[in-house]
C-alpha cells in the first residue's frame, strides 16, 4: 500500500478517531501498538503517535523506541505523544494546577512552516490532559498556546516532527482536520490518493495474487460485510469462491428467497442452504436467551460445515471482518486474540476452522465498507441495512420458540419494517424490530373477546449499538402500523412500542 500513514497507539480512546480523520482526507493508515512497530516500517511515509490513559511520569508508561522514526520520517506526535517527547528529551512534564478538560482557543499561533496554514487565532481545540508540558525539549520552538496552556504546539527544530497537547482528531477541534491535512499533505508530501475505488483495485489486485487458483468458501449472511467481503472476492478469484447462505429459520419474512436472489443476480456463486427445520428442532423447548444463541451457534458451524467438506479442495476461508475487531484484538490494552487461537489449537474445530483465512474487509470501518460497496455497484438498499442479530428472531421471541410464533413474528415484522420505508423513516432509524412477548392479554374483536398475544416494537437510533436512544417515530405512524398489525395478523390483539434507552435497557430483549 503506497502512502501509507503509521498511527502509534499508546491506548487512547481516540486513537480510531485518528485513524478516521486521517482516512477522511483519503490517505491510508494503519494502527499499531507502540510495543510492536510493523515489520515493514519502511513502507510509512508518517507516524502519529496517539494520547494515552497513561502519564509519562508513571512506572507503566507506554516508552517506545522511536530511534527508527524520529528525524527519519513526519513525525506528528498528539497528548501523550507530545508529553512523551517533552518528557525524554530534555523538556519538563508535570501535574497541571488547572484542569485541562474540553474547550480551548489559541491564543498564540506561529506558523511553523505551514502547520498552522489557515488556521487562526481563536480557533476552537479540545483538550483532555491531567499533566501538562512546564517546558519545551531540546531543540524545540513554540508554535501554539491557549489561555491555560502555554506549551500547546511545538517543532523540534531541524525535524519534521510537531506536537499537540490537544486533540485535532476530536470533532470539536473546529480546525482539526486542517491540522491533520497541513502536516500529512502539506508537510509530509503524501498524495491524497486512497479512495474506495483505489481501495478495490489494490485489493482486488492482492486477492489475485495471494488466491491463484485456490477455493474459498464464505458464509453470507444478508448483512453488509459478508456482502461486500463476496463481491470483492468474486472480482478477484470469480467462481473459485463458494459461498453459502444458510436459513436457520428465524430471519425476516421472505428475507431467505429474496436475499439469495439478489446475490444470484450479483453473479455469486451461491449455495442456499434451508436448514429452518433443523434448528428449530434444536432449539425446540429452550426459553433461556443464551441457551438459544448456543444451540443456534452449534447448529450453524454443523451446517456450514457439512457443506464446506462438499467443496473439494476448498484451501480459505474468507471472513468480513472489518477494522474495529481487529484494533480490539490486538490493542495495547491486550484483545481477545490471545485466547482465542490458544483455544483453536486444542484440536476437535469444524473442519472448515482448519482453512486459511483471508479477510479482506479488515483495514475498513463500517462506513468505508459501505463506501466500497457502492463503488462497486451494490444496491444502496441492500449497503443501508439495518443490523441484525445472528441468532435473528429466535431473541426477539421471548420463551420458547414454534414456527407458529416465529411465522406470526415475521408478519408482524414485516408490516413495522415496511411502513417504516414507506414512509422515508427506515433511513432515520439505526435498528428497528418486533419483539413477541410471552403475554396474553384481553381483548374485543366485533363481539367476541379475545385472549391473544402481545408484540413490542422497537426501533432505536444509535451510532455503534454501544449505547441507543428510541426513536421518537410519528403517533400517526405508530397508529398506523398498530391498526394494521391487529387487522392482519392472526392471534395477536396488542400493540406496545419500547421507550427505553441504552442504558439501562438494551436493544434487544434478550
Ligand atoms: P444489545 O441488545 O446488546 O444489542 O443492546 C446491541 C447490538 O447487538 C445485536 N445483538 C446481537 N448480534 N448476535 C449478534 O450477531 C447476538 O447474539 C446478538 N445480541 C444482540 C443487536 O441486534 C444490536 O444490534
Amino acid at each position: 500500500m503506497q502512502n501509507n500513514v503509521l498511527i502509534l497507539d499508546f491506548g487512547s480512546q481516540y486513537t480510531q478517531l485518528i485513524a478516521r480523520r486521517v482516512r477522511e482526507l483519503n490517505i491510508y493508515c494503519e494502527i499499531h501498538p507502540y510495543n510492536k512497530l510493523p515489520d515493514n516500517l519502511s513502507d510509512f511515509k508518517a507516524v502519529i503517535l496517539s494520547g494515552s490513559p497513561f502519564s509519562v511520569r508513571g512506572e507503566d508508561a507506554p516508552h517506545p523506541d522511536l530511534s527508527e522514526i524520529r528525524g527519519k520520517k513526519p513525525l506528528l506526535a498528539v497528548c501523550y505523544g507530545a508529553q512523551y517527547l517533552a518528557h525524554f528529551s530534555g523538556g519538563e512534564v508535570a501535574p497541571s494546577n488547572t484542569r485541562e478538560y474540553g474547550r480551548a482557543n489559541l491564543s498564540f499561533i506561529k506558523d511553523g512552516e505551514g502547520f498552522f496554514e489557515g488556521i487562526s487565532l481563536g480557533s476552537q481545540v479540545w483538550m483532555s490532559h491531567s499533566d501538562t508540558i512546564k517546558s519545551l525539549p531540546t531543540g524545540a520552538v513554540l508554535l501554539a498556546s491557549t489561555g491555560d496552556v502555554e506549551n500547546a504546539a511545538y517543532k523540534i527544530e531541524n525535524e519534521e516532527t510537531y506536537a499537540i497537547q490537544f486533540h485535532p482528531e476530536v470533532y470539536h477541534s473546529t480546525d482539526g482536520k486542517q491540522l491533520l491535512d497541513n502536516f500529512l499533505i502539506g508537510i509530509a508530501k503524501i498524495q491524497p490518493d486512497w479512495t474506495p475505488n483505489s481501495f478495490v483495485d489494490t485489493t482486488v489486485a492482492e486477492l489475485k495474487e495471494k488466491l491463484g487458483k485456490d477455493k474459498v468458501v464464505l458464509g453470507l449472511s444478508g448483512g453488509v460485510d459478508s456482502t461486500v467481503a463476496a463481491v470483492l472476492l468474486h472480482k478477484a478469484i470469480g467462481s473459485n469462491l463458494h459461498c453459502i447462505f444458510v436459513n436457520n429459520g428465524l430471519l425476516r419474512k421472505n428475507e431467505f428467497t429474496s436475499v439469495l436472489q439478489q446475490y444470484e443476480g450479483m453473479g455469486l456463486n451461491v449455495k442456499g442452504v434451508d436448514a429452518s427445520a433443523r434448528f428449530l428442532e434444536a432449539l425446540a423447548g429452550e426459553s433461556d436467551p443464551e441457551g438459544k444463541r448456543k444451540i443456534i451457534g452449534r447448529v450453524f458451524i454443523e451446517v456450514f460445515d457439512d457443506e464446506a467438506n462438499q467443496i473439494e479442495d476448498a484451501k480459505w476461508l474468507a471472513q468480513g471482518t472489518i477494522y474495529p475487531d481487529v484494533i480490539e484484538s490486538v490493542s495495547v490494552n491486550g484483545g481477545p486474540s490471545a485466547t482465542i487461537k490458544s483455544h483453536h489449537n486444542v484440536g476437535g474445530l469444524p473442519d472448515f476452522m482448519k482453512l486459511k483465512v483471508v479477510e479482506p474487509l479488515k483495514m475498513l470501518f463500517k462506513d468505508e465498507v459501505r463506501r466500497v460497496g457502492g463503488s462497486m455497484g451494490i444496491d444502496p438498499e441492500l449497503l443501508g441495512r439495518h443490523p441484525f442479530p445472528g441468532p435473528g428472531l429466535a431473541i426477539r421471541i421471548l420463551g420458547d420458540i414454534t414456527s407458529e410464533k416465529v411465522s406470526i413474528l415475521q408478519e408482524v415484522d414485516a408490516i413495522f419494517i415496511n411502513g417504516l420505508k414507506e414512509n422515508g423513516l427506515y433511513n432515520k432509524v439505526w435498528q428497528a424490530g418486533a419483539i413477541l412477548l410471552p403475554v396474553q392479554s384481553v381483548g374485543v374483536m366485533g363481539d367476541e373477546r379475545t385472549y391473544e398475544k402481545c408484540v413490542a416494537l422497537r426501533a432505536v437510533e444509535s451510532t455503534d449499538g454501544m449505547t441507543a436512544d428510541w426513536v421518537n417515530l410519528p403517533y400517526e405512524f405508530l397508529q398506523k402500523t398498530s391498526n394494521e398489525i391487529i387487522n392482519k395478523v392472526k392471534g395477536v390483539n396488542r400493540v406496545v412500542y419500547d421507550i427505553s434507552s441504552k442504558p439501562p435497557a438494551t436493544i434487544e430483549w434478550e
